[in-house]
Protein backbone atom coordinates (compact mmCIF):
# COMPACT_ATOMS: atom_id res chain seq x y z
CA UNK A 1 0.00 0.00 0.00
CA UNK A 2 2.75 2.27 0.84
CA UNK A 3 3.00 3.02 -3.42
CA UNK A 4 -0.82 4.09 -3.14
CA UNK A 5 -0.52 6.31 -0.12
CA UNK A 6 2.79 7.82 -1.66
CA UNK A 7 0.70 8.66 -5.24
CA UNK A 8 -2.16 10.03 -2.68
CA UNK A 9 0.36 12.44 -0.84
CA UNK A 10 2.17 13.92 -3.76
CA UNK A 11 0.56 16.60 -5.50
CA UNK A 12 1.95 19.21 -8.36
CA UNK A 13 3.65 21.60 -5.92
CA UNK A 14 2.74 25.05 -6.77
CA UNK A 15 5.81 26.61 -4.26
CA UNK A 16 8.28 25.03 -3.22
CA UNK A 17 10.81 26.27 -0.35
CA UNK A 18 13.46 27.99 -1.99
CA UNK A 19 15.87 27.33 1.76
CA UNK A 20 15.67 23.24 1.30
CA UNK A 21 17.55 21.40 -0.73
CA UNK A 22 17.06 17.86 -1.76
CA UNK A 23 19.85 15.51 -1.52
CA UNK A 24 22.02 14.87 -4.49
CA UNK A 25 21.37 10.93 -3.11
CA UNK A 26 17.48 11.19 -3.85
CA UNK A 27 18.15 12.88 -6.79
CA UNK A 28 20.03 9.99 -8.10
CA UNK A 29 17.28 8.00 -7.10
CA UNK A 30 14.75 9.62 -9.04
CA UNK A 31 16.76 10.12 -12.52
CA UNK A 32 17.65 6.11 -11.96
CA UNK A 33 13.93 5.39 -11.81
CA UNK A 34 13.57 7.00 -15.01
CA UNK A 35 16.14 5.19 -16.63
CA UNK A 36 14.84 1.91 -15.59
CA UNK A 37 11.53 2.89 -17.43
CA UNK A 38 10.27 0.53 -19.81
CA UNK A 39 10.04 2.02 -23.71
CA UNK A 40 9.11 0.65 -26.36
CA UNK A 41 11.07 -2.04 -28.06
CA UNK A 42 14.24 -1.03 -25.36
CA UNK A 43 15.61 1.57 -28.02
CA UNK A 44 15.53 3.96 -24.64
CA UNK A 45 14.73 7.16 -26.64
CA UNK A 46 14.84 9.80 -24.12
CA UNK A 47 17.24 11.33 -21.37
CA UNK A 48 17.19 13.29 -18.16
CA UNK A 49 19.63 16.77 -17.86
CA UNK A 50 19.35 17.33 -13.86
CA UNK A 51 19.83 21.58 -13.53
CA UNK A 52 19.92 22.93 -10.20
CA UNK A 53 21.96 26.03 -11.27
CA UNK A 54 19.83 29.04 -9.95
CA UNK A 55 21.08 31.58 -12.73
CA UNK A 56 20.31 28.32 -15.29
CA UNK A 57 16.89 27.57 -13.51
CA UNK A 58 15.66 31.59 -13.14
CA UNK A 59 16.46 31.27 -17.49
CA UNK A 60 13.63 29.04 -17.74
CA UNK A 61 10.86 30.66 -16.30
CA UNK A 62 10.12 33.34 -18.19
CA UNK A 63 10.03 30.77 -21.04
CA UNK A 64 8.00 28.36 -18.86
CA UNK A 65 4.74 30.78 -18.70
CA UNK A 66 6.58 32.54 -15.71
CA UNK A 67 6.09 29.66 -13.33
CA UNK A 68 8.09 30.99 -10.31
CA UNK A 69 8.51 27.51 -8.75
CA UNK A 70 11.20 26.86 -11.11
CA UNK A 71 13.71 29.04 -9.65
CA UNK A 72 12.27 28.00 -5.92
CA UNK A 73 12.15 24.42 -6.26
CA UNK A 74 16.12 22.23 -5.54
CA UNK A 75 16.70 20.38 -9.04
CA UNK A 76 14.53 20.87 -12.24
CA UNK A 77 14.65 17.73 -14.49
CA UNK A 78 14.47 18.09 -18.52
CA UNK A 79 13.00 14.89 -20.00
CA UNK A 80 14.35 15.45 -23.44
CA UNK A 81 14.18 12.78 -26.37
CA UNK A 82 15.22 11.69 -30.01
CA UNK A 83 14.39 14.30 -32.34
CA UNK A 84 13.98 11.27 -34.83
CA UNK A 85 14.81 7.82 -35.44
CA UNK A 86 18.04 7.02 -37.38
CA UNK A 87 19.48 3.67 -38.64
CA UNK A 88 22.72 4.23 -36.03
CA UNK A 89 20.66 5.05 -33.32
CA UNK A 90 18.35 1.36 -33.24
CA UNK A 91 21.98 -0.44 -34.39
CA UNK A 92 23.61 1.27 -31.61
CA UNK A 93 21.40 0.38 -28.71
CA UNK A 94 20.62 -2.94 -30.19
CA UNK A 95 24.33 -3.71 -30.45
CA UNK A 96 25.06 -2.15 -26.82
CA UNK A 97 22.21 -5.28 -25.62
CA UNK A 98 23.57 -7.90 -27.26
CA UNK A 99 27.16 -7.06 -25.82
CA UNK A 100 25.86 -6.74 -22.29
CA UNK A 101 23.82 -10.19 -22.80
CA UNK A 102 26.53 -11.71 -24.39
CA UNK A 103 25.02 -12.52 -27.75
CA UNK A 104 26.53 -11.97 -30.73
CA UNK A 105 25.95 -8.45 -32.33
CA UNK A 106 23.20 -9.09 -35.42
CA UNK A 107 21.22 -11.12 -33.28
CA UNK A 108 18.22 -9.42 -33.27
CA UNK A 109 18.36 -8.47 -36.91
CA UNK A 110 15.17 -9.54 -37.92
CA UNK A 111 13.54 -7.09 -35.32
CA UNK A 112 15.46 -4.29 -35.86
CA UNK A 113 15.52 -4.41 -39.49
CA UNK A 114 11.29 -4.17 -38.87
CA UNK A 115 11.75 -0.88 -36.65
CA UNK A 116 13.94 0.32 -39.68
CA UNK A 117 11.22 -0.18 -41.85
CA UNK A 118 8.43 1.23 -39.66
CA UNK A 119 9.89 4.52 -37.89
CA UNK A 120 12.67 5.15 -41.36
CA UNK A 121 9.65 5.82 -43.40
CA UNK A 122 7.85 8.51 -41.14
CA UNK A 123 8.80 12.17 -41.05
CA UNK A 124 10.68 13.35 -38.06
CA UNK A 125 8.46 14.89 -36.05
CA UNK A 126 6.30 11.29 -36.26
CA UNK A 127 9.15 9.83 -34.90
CA UNK A 128 9.22 12.71 -32.39
CA UNK A 129 5.82 11.97 -31.06
CA UNK A 130 6.50 8.37 -30.52
CA UNK A 131 10.00 8.98 -28.71
CA UNK A 132 8.34 11.91 -26.63
CA UNK A 133 5.69 9.38 -25.62
CA UNK A 134 8.52 7.02 -24.05
CA UNK A 135 9.65 10.32 -22.25
CA UNK A 136 6.27 10.38 -20.15
CA UNK A 137 6.68 7.13 -18.83
CA UNK A 138 10.42 7.73 -17.45
CA UNK A 139 8.78 10.92 -16.53
CA UNK A 140 5.18 8.77 -14.57
CA UNK A 141 7.72 6.68 -12.61
CA UNK A 142 10.33 9.40 -11.55
CA UNK A 143 6.99 11.07 -10.12
CA UNK A 144 6.36 8.10 -8.40
CA UNK A 145 9.77 7.34 -7.07
CA UNK A 146 9.89 10.96 -5.75
CA UNK A 147 6.58 10.35 -4.05
CA UNK A 148 8.17 7.30 -2.39
CA UNK A 149 11.42 9.19 -1.17
CA UNK A 150 8.41 11.90 0.14
CA UNK A 151 10.05 14.27 -2.35
CA UNK A 152 7.72 17.16 -3.75
CA UNK A 153 7.62 17.43 -7.22
CA UNK A 154 5.19 18.99 -10.01
CA UNK A 155 5.28 17.33 -13.87
CA UNK A 156 5.49 20.65 -16.39
CA UNK A 157 4.37 20.95 -19.87
CA UNK A 158 3.51 24.70 -19.84
CA UNK A 159 6.76 25.95 -21.51
CA UNK A 160 8.24 26.75 -24.95
CA UNK A 161 9.83 23.89 -26.04
CA UNK A 162 11.58 25.47 -28.91
CA UNK A 163 13.23 28.36 -26.92
CA UNK A 164 14.35 25.71 -23.95
CA UNK A 165 15.61 23.58 -26.81
CA UNK A 166 17.55 26.65 -27.58
CA UNK A 167 18.78 27.59 -24.34
CA UNK A 168 20.23 24.19 -23.80
CA UNK A 169 21.29 23.95 -27.30
CA UNK A 170 19.32 20.45 -27.10
CA UNK A 171 18.90 20.56 -31.52
CA UNK A 172 22.47 20.18 -32.28
CA UNK A 173 22.70 17.13 -29.67
CA UNK A 174 19.69 15.45 -31.79
CA UNK A 175 17.34 15.78 -29.18
CA UNK A 176 14.17 18.11 -28.22
CA UNK A 177 12.95 18.93 -24.75
CA UNK A 178 9.41 16.66 -23.61
CA UNK A 179 8.35 17.99 -20.27
CA UNK A 180 9.91 19.34 -17.00
CA UNK A 181 9.77 17.99 -13.53
CA UNK A 182 10.60 20.75 -10.55
CA UNK A 183 11.68 18.81 -7.39
CA UNK A 184 12.25 20.49 -4.06
CA UNK A 185 10.10 20.66 -1.01
CA UNK A 186 7.14 21.92 -0.74
CA UNK A 187 5.99 25.83 0.56
CA UNK A 188 2.98 25.12 2.24
CA UNK A 189 2.08 28.55 3.43
CA UNK A 190 2.36 30.05 0.28
CA UNK A 191 0.93 26.93 -1.65
CA UNK A 192 -3.15 27.42 -2.60
CA UNK A 193 -2.82 23.60 -3.20
CA UNK A 194 -1.21 22.53 -0.75
CA UNK A 195 -3.91 21.89 1.79
CA UNK A 196 -6.76 21.08 -1.05
CA UNK A 197 -8.04 17.74 -1.63
CA UNK A 198 -6.74 15.53 -4.07
CA UNK A 199 -9.73 14.99 -6.50
CA UNK A 200 -9.89 12.31 -9.09
CA UNK A 201 -12.45 10.64 -11.10
CA UNK A 202 -14.69 8.26 -9.30
CA UNK A 203 -12.73 4.60 -9.45
CA UNK A 204 -16.24 3.19 -11.24
CA UNK A 205 -16.14 5.55 -14.08
CA UNK A 206 -12.64 4.99 -13.95
CA UNK A 207 -12.33 1.41 -14.29
CA UNK A 208 -14.43 0.04 -17.35
CA UNK A 209 -15.42 -3.13 -17.42
CA UNK A 210 -15.82 -5.13 -20.90
CA UNK A 211 -18.85 -7.66 -20.62
C1 LIG B 1 2.20 16.10 -18.52
C2 LIG B 1 1.79 17.06 -17.44
C3 LIG B 1 2.00 18.40 -17.61
C4 LIG B 1 1.68 19.30 -16.57
N1 LIG B 1 2.02 20.62 -16.70
C5 LIG B 1 1.88 21.43 -15.62
C6 LIG B 1 2.41 22.75 -15.63
O1 LIG B 1 3.00 23.22 -16.60
N2 LIG B 1 2.26 23.49 -14.50
C7 LIG B 1 1.64 23.03 -13.38
O2 LIG B 1 1.55 23.75 -12.39
N3 LIG B 1 1.13 21.77 -13.35
C8 LIG B 1 1.25 20.97 -14.43
N4 LIG B 1 0.77 19.69 -14.38
C9 LIG B 1 0.13 19.22 -13.15
C10 LIG B 1 -1.34 18.82 -13.33
O3 LIG B 1 -2.16 19.95 -13.45
C11 LIG B 1 -1.72 17.96 -12.13
O4 LIG B 1 -0.91 16.82 -12.12
C12 LIG B 1 -3.17 17.54 -12.16
O5 LIG B 1 -4.02 18.65 -12.01
C13 LIG B 1 -3.48 16.53 -11.04
O6 LIG B 1 -3.18 17.07 -9.80
P1 LIG B 1 -2.06 16.47 -8.80
O7 LIG B 1 -0.86 16.11 -9.62
O8 LIG B 1 -1.80 17.61 -7.88
O9 LIG B 1 -2.66 15.28 -8.14
C14 LIG B 1 1.07 18.81 -15.40
C15 LIG B 1 0.84 17.43 -15.27
C16 LIG B 1 1.21 16.57 -16.26
C17 LIG B 1 1.02 15.09 -16.04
Amino acid sequence: MALLDNLKWRYATKAYDSTKKVDQTDINKIIEAARLAPTSSGLQQFRVIDISDQELKEKIVPIAMDQHNIAQCSHLLVFVAWDKYTEERIDNIYNYITDQRGLPRGRFNSYTNKLKALYLKQTPEENFAHTARQAYIGLGIALAQAAELKVDSTPMEGFDNDALDELLDLRSKGLRSVVLMAIGYRDTANDWLASMKKVRVPKENFDIECK
